[in-house]
């Protein structure tokens, strides 16, 4: 009979860790749920007394306030966590490669290999070991075979996948109420029984018909293909704003009229200035990667336009800024509104609005920037990041952070519309009109405003997928 999971470690407080493990407290008050990490400070800010927890996200501080030292703990003894759960997720960040083979496709799998390997050396009981990670095709394989080599005599581990596809920023009523949960397993008696176990915790909320359960590859497969085919969405409707713009056509028209059509469907058809985050990019390089490695060319190629045709939308937005400011923007301000790569959260990875400021950087514009959720510490590193070559301290010459968009499109000659934050739409444009140097250009990259009530004000607004 499958074994009813009493205790759960999950390693790895990240973005998909921490709230998808506080969410399996909440529903099962019955199950002890230890999240641990080798980072002190992300488990600190975990555990604080008011808590100031590490990722922001709606609704995630009160399923923290109802569970953390009943059911739920987080903890860096990591060790301990292992040692005493019958069911482990791995829950471990799984970064593009940035060198050795396959660098700049491949997913780094260091940390999912530093994590299996502990838990073949801490484990004196059998486990179930959950994939939770965004992994390539057959990892399950290589975390079988380092834990079998390495386990004590009478420990069994099964492996199973079960792979995340929660959005930032909507987590907690995703996970509260996901369209399925996916397990994967080897079709063998003990891997089903296995994902009878992994099944049980999830049916304490989620209905029956919701958890899907396919052999491990489809499983880990699919989580790839499914941010894919988001990411190629964007990508689909970004390159028809490019058409757009060159003649008359109305991208917002266009999806609406497109997504009528019930196989095609409404969601996830927004033009913008690229996606970003840390998985779409990521995990497409990632299914490049695999393409290449069964000597599929074509395929490949298919799946890395996606990416291209991010990179250009981004490239073509910041160009569409310079040639509407009369071809230069050498020493003027530019307020970029929004700086996390999508609303309702403060994670910054990818974020479009990064690219945007280091072209603007690049043009010698002074930038202000503001967002309501992104810690000032985050942006200076980032920037750093993306411009490498210019230390932080001239970078903070051009570049100012400020603390409301009001202070940020001060004296500036264009307003930049980068995240889709709502307060961006109740802004008092009136006053932003009357504090700006003139003519007073918006750019919304997003879709957010209302361009024909700014026109009324007096501002130039350029819109994405509309020819102005
Ligand atoms: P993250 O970087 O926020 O969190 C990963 C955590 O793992 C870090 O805090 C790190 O310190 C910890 N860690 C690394 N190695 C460890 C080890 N050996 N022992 C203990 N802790 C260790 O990453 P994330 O955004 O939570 O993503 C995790 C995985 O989930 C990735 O594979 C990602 O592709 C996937 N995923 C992410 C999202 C998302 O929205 N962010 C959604 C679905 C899937
Ligand atoms: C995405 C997927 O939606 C999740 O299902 C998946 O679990 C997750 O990746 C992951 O594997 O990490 P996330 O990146 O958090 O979630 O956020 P999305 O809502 O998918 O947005 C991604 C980017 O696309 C954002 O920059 C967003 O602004 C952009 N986007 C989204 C558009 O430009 N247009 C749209 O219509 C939708």
């Amino acid at each position: 009979a499958p074994i009813k999971v009493t205790k759960i470690c999950c390693i790895g407080a990240g973005y998909v860790g921490g709230p998808t493990c506080a969410v399996i407290a909440v529903k099962c008050p019955h199950i002890k749920v230890t999240i641990v990490d080798l980072n002190q400070s992300r488990i600190d800010a975990w555990n604080s007394p008011d808590f100031k927890l590490p990722i922001y996200e709606p609704g995630l501080e009160n399923v923290v306030r109802e569970a953390r030292g009943r059911n739920l703990f987080f903890s860096t003894n990591v060790d301990a966590a292992i040692e005493e759960a019958d069911l482990i997720f791995v829950s471990v960040n799984t970064p593009t490669k940035k060198s050795g083979v396959g660098a700049g496709s491949a997913a780094d799998l260091n940390y999912v290999e530093l994590a299996t390997r502990r838990i073949a050396t801490v484990a004196n009981s059998s486990k179930i070991v959950v994939e939770k990670s965004t992994v390539p095709c057959r990892t399950a394989e290589s975390m079988r075979t380092i834990l079998e080599a390495n386990s004590k005599p009478n420990c069994r581990f099964d492996i199973l996948s079960n792979p995340e596809f929660l959005a930032e920023g909507t987590a907690i009523t995703d996970l509260f109420n996901p369209d399925r949960v996916l397990i994967g397993s080897l079709q063998t008696p003990e891997g089903l029984s296995a994902c009878n176990s992994l099944s049980a915790v999830y049916a304490n909320w989620v209905p029956q018909e919701r958890i899907l359960t396919v052999g491990l590859w489809s499983s880990e497969l699919s989580k790839l293909a499914a941010n894919a085919m988001l990411a190629q969405r964007i990508s689909s409707i970004n390159a028809l704003s490019a058409i757009c713009e060159a003649t008359g056509a109305n991208i917002d028209e266009v999806a609406h009229a497109i997504g009528y059509d019930s196989r095609v469907g409404p969601k996830f058809l927004k033009a913008s200035v690229g996606f970003g985050g840390s998985c779409f990019q990521k995990d497409i390089l990632n299914l490049v990667y695999l393409s290449e490695s069964c000597h599929l060319p074509e395929v490949a190629a298919y799946w890395r336009q996606v990416v291209e045709m991010n990179e250009y939308q981004k490239r073509r937005f910041s160009k569409r800024v310079v040639d509407t400011l009369f071809n230069t923007i050498t020493g003027k301000r530019i307020a970029v509104l929004g700086f996390a790569f999508k609303a309702d959260t403060g994670d910054t990875r990818e974020s479009a609005a990064i690219t945007l400021i280091k072209d603007f950087h690049s043009e010698r514009a002074l930038v202000n920037i503001y967002d309501p959720q992104v810690e000032h510490n985050q942006i200076w590193s980032d920037l750093a990041d993306a411009i490498p070559q210019t230390p932080v301290d001239s970078i903070k010459k051009q570049v100012t952070i400020c603390s409301s968009a009001l202070e940020a499109c001060k004296d500036a000659e264009a307003v930049v519309i980068a995240t889709e934050w709502k307060e961006f739409r109740e802004i008092d444009w009136e006053a932003v009109y009357a504090g700006m140097n003139k003519p007073a250009f918006v750019f919304d990259g997003r879709l957010l405003i209302d361009a024909d009530k700014l026109r009324k004000i007096g501002f130039k607004v350029t819109t994405i997928g509309r020819a102005e």
